[in-house]
């Protein structure tokens, strides 16, 4: 099976409100490997092209003015079905309907403060890494345990 890499954001509720550690231990826990990492203050027009498939919605200008408000954590995640598992972690969007066990639902009581971004398709992830990752800061290497995170047999080829 392929790895994935995907592109996550400790939002700006995340980093503000000191989640970031708890939230990188639970997709590090889950065997996921990180190949990422920076904090930056997003600049508007890096959030405007970001969310730029929501750019009609009603909720747009908010959730830009949201994700350039204060500095974000940048993640890539790499694994296999990292996109699916990472948005499994996450939980659903808003953080009141989010289910117990996941990242929104165990910390995340708004709508609109979500704590956490998650590409939701390989296409998005490549266009989001690119977006976020300039050259050389997404980084190769192969973490000693991975024999033991999948069997190799099957799901590592
Ligand atoms: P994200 O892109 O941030 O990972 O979140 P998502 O896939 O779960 O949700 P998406 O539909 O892509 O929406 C992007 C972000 O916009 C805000 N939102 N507000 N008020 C609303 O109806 C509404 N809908 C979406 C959320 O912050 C969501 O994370
Ligand atoms: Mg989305």
């Amino acid at each position: 099976m392929p790895l994935e890499t995907t592109l996550l954001i400790v939002k700006p509720d995340g980093v503000q409100r000191g989640l970031v550690g708890r939230i990188i231990t639970r997709l590090e826990e889950k065997g996921l490997q990180l190949a990422g990492l920076k904090m930056m203050r997003i600049p508007r027009e890096l959030a405007e092209r970001h969310y730029e498939s929501h750019k009609a919605k009603k909720f747009y200008p908010g959730l830009v003015r949201f994700m350039t408000s204060s500095p974000v954590v940048v993640l890539a995640v790499r694994g296999v079905n990292a996109i699916a598992i990472s948005r499994n972690l996450m939980g659903s969007t808003f953080g009141p309907d989010a289910a117990p066990g996941t990242i929104r639902g165990d910390f995340g009581a708004s709508r609109s403060f979500n704590l956490i971004h998650g590409s939701d398709s390989p296409d998005a992830a490549r266009r989001e890494l690119e977006l976020f990752f300039g050259a050389g800061e997404v980084v190769d290497w192969s973490p000693v345990n991975l024999d033991w995170v999948y069997d190799r047999s099957e799901e590592l080829a």
